[in-house]
């Protein structure tokens, strides 16, 4: 099929084109962001999911119909190494500046950008110049511990806007990088403001594991976020995101063709797109055939392997990726922890640090203890291709030999 008109959006945080299956989250979001407008209490959003499923694609989405609705917005892609404060700043600035150009702008700014100069003095980060605004008040945001800082930082920021009769969205991604610190600091920031009922509205997305994370840095997290899990797309949704990007181009699937892809992607989001892209390029004419599908198969798994799957894996070490190899070895998962280093043939303990290890870099992660599964889609499938054979871990012996 002429490739100039090939709908699908394969990538990462690339609107697709048709974003289906999301209708109620997308419509929930629009409630919450209308009632924090009108100053009536809503929980903030914590989108998690699967590597793949939409969560960027739904952020963005979201940061999209916030800004219709009038709120000033910060949007953050929180880096593994985690630098928040670094990267609120500058967003936080622009914010201020905006906010001091509207008509209803009034001390609340002011104080608001003191604040901010503290905090960057404090934390050692250049705010640039703030010609207007006072003498920074003593006492606000200055103390150098994040976990008061970032709070009456946000406090100030959410009052400034509140005086100018607006709101601020704030959009976080990758949350799960977040160290400890900058987590505790952003949950204690959303608690504060959402006692004294502020103009914020806060919504993250990352790996599942978060809601873990941000219930271990503050106990009440659990109480202060809503946790909408994306996952898979529902059977319809999954059709609809292939047959109406193509349908729109005058292009047909047969029946079989989609039940082929639905398949072979199990139906998430990513692979759908990838396939899409490449079964169109491929497929000669339309409809779109079975044959067609299958005869793709090859050239796709290729291509995943070599650009979705492959950048994951070379960042580990041999023995981490021994052990995501002993839990393709069991299947999909989740696994015992236990029945993966029985697996390689070792005690648990033995591959304790390379676990921990994965799961900070986001490669699994643990729903409830003594569990552990992949937080990339299909990845089981890959490590047998990578690693056809799997090789117990035998620590280190001195030979007896003379
Ligand atoms: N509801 C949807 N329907 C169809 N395609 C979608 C949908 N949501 C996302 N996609 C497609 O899936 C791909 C992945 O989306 P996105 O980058 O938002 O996932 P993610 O969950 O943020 O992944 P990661 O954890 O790797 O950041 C994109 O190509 C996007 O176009
Ligand atoms: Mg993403």
């Amino acid at each position: 099929m002429d490739r100039l008109r090939n709908p699908f959006a394969p990538g990462a945080g690339i609107q697709p084109p048709a974003l289906v299956g999301r209708e109620k989250l997308l419509e929930d979001a629009n409630i919450d962001m209308r009632r924090v407008l009108s100053r009536r209490p809503v929980k903030s959003l914590v989108i998690l999911g699967l590597r793949g499923v939409g969560k960027t694609v739904l952020l963005n989405r979201m940061k999209e119909d916030a800004d219709r609705l009038g709120f000033q917005i910060a949007k953050i892609e929180a880096p593994e190494q985690g630098a928040l404060p670094q990267l609120l700043v500058p967003e936080l600035r622009r914010i201020l500046f905006s906010l001091d150009l509207m008509a209803h702008a009034g001390n609340k700014v002011r104080q608001a950008m003191a604040a901010l100069r503290n905090f960057g003095s404090a934390f050692k980060i250049a705010v640039g110049e703030i010609e207007i605004g006072m003498t920074p008040g003593p006492g606000v945001a200055d103390t150098g511990n994040l976990e008061q800082d970032m709070p009456q930082l946000l406090i100030a920021v959410a009052e400034a806007a509140a005086d100018s009769q607006s709101a601020i969205g704030l959009f976080i991604d990758e949350l799960q990088y977040l160290s400890k610190k900058e987590l505790a600091a952003l949950v204690a920031a959303c608690h504060e403001i959402a006692q004294r009922n502020l103009p914020l509205f806060f919504v993250g997305a990352g790996l599942p594991q978060i809601a873990a994370l941000a219930g271990n840095a503050k106990s009440y997290a659990e109480r202060l976020f809503n946790y909408p899990e994306v996952d898979k797309l529902p059977y319809e949704a999954a059709r609809e995101a292939l047959v109406v990007p193509a349908q729109r181009e005058g292009v047909a699937f047969e029946p079989a063709a989609i039940d082929e892809i639905l398949r072979v992607t199990e139906r998430y989001p990513y692979f759908i797109q990838e396939w899409g892209s490449h079964v169109w390029n491929a497929a000669p004419k339309s409809p779109i055939t079975q044959a067609d599908v299958v005869a793709t198969e090859p050239a796709v798994i290729r291509h995943l392997d070599a650009n979705f799957f492959r950048v994951r894996f070379d960042r580990l070490t041999v023995l981490q990726q021994r052990y995501l190899r002993a839990m393709a070895e069991l299947g999909p998962g989740p696994h015992k922890t236990g029945d993966i280093s029985a697996t390689l043939g070792v005690e648990a303990n033995a591959v304790a640090t390379a676990r921990q290890q994965l799961i900070a870099k986001g490669m699994i992660w643990s729903q409830r203890h003594g569990e552990t599964a992949f937080t990339v889609p299909l990845f089981d499938s890959f490590m047998k291709r990578q690693i056809p054979v799997l090789e117990k871990h035998l620590p280190k012996r001195r030979s007896n030999k003379i």
